[in-house]
């Protein structure tokens, strides 16, 4: 089964906490959202290979580490997971972004795709699935068999929040991807809304509604 890692830095939960406040306007929950994003990503490359070279120092030569030449892809589920893409480039510039396009039927909760555009060794990359929300779970399972279906391997899930009931769909779907959060909530609500959570999360980055 999955892990499940709550980030609990400081940092992080301090910007969460604003994300969440309803009285946080657009231009603030982008930014707090990009900014938490970039937290996450330091905590989630943790896990990064490293190799020796040899350098030269002013002083003399050193042997020193680089990130092994491991090829990591970003794909956000969107719309809402595009807000959490620009945080992790600034940590990981090279990393290649696709895209899953999929909404959430609002009477079923079923998850409908209407976009896929990946990179094409998609198979050889480490992806890290993006979304703010981890709900019923729907969106991300989908989306990860969408990845599979094209010969994804090794994929992480990172959210900022989930509810039980999406990890626990995660888990049972997708054993082999370990989950990454700011925060897991108590429930989901019969709109099938995270409580607490932080409302519609595509709705509050772009301003719809
Ligand atoms: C939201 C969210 C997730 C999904 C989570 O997207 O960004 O993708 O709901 O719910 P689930 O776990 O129950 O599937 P939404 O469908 O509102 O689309 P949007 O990002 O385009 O606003
Ligand atoms: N999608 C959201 O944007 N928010 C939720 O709480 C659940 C699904």
């Amino acid at each position: 089964m999955g892990k499940v890692y709550v980030f609990d830095h400081p940092l992080i939960q301090h910007k969460l906490t604003y994300i969440r406040d309803v009285s946080t306007g657009t231009k603030e929950f982008r930014e707090l959202t990009d900014e938490v994003a970039t937290l996450m990503a330091f905590e989630i490359t943790r896990d990064l290979q490293l190799e020796e070279v040899t350098i030269n120092t002013p002083v003399g030569p050193a042997q020193s580490s680089v990130i092994a030449g491991k090829k990591l892809g970003i794909v956000p589920i969107l719309r809402a997971g595009l807000g959490m893409v620009e945080g992790i480039l600034d940590l990981i510039p090279t990393a290649k972004v696709g895209h899953v396009g999929l909404y959430r039927d609002p009477e079923t909760f079923q998850p409908v795709e209407y976009y896929v555009k990946l990179p094409k060794d998609i198979e050889e990359r480490d992806l890290i699935v993006v979304d703010p929300m981890l709900a019923t779970g729907g969106s991300a399972v989908e989306a990860i068999n969408s990845l599979k279906t094209r010969g994804a391997r090794n994929i992480k899930l990172m959210c900022l929040i989930a509810a039980p009931e999406g990890v626990a769909q995660v888990q049972q779907d997708h054993p082999d991807v370990d989950i990454y959060l700011a925060a897991l909530d108590e429930k989901l609500n019969e709109k099938g809304y995270i409580v607490p959570g932080l409302g519609d999360a595509g709705d509050r980055l772009f301003g719809t509604k």
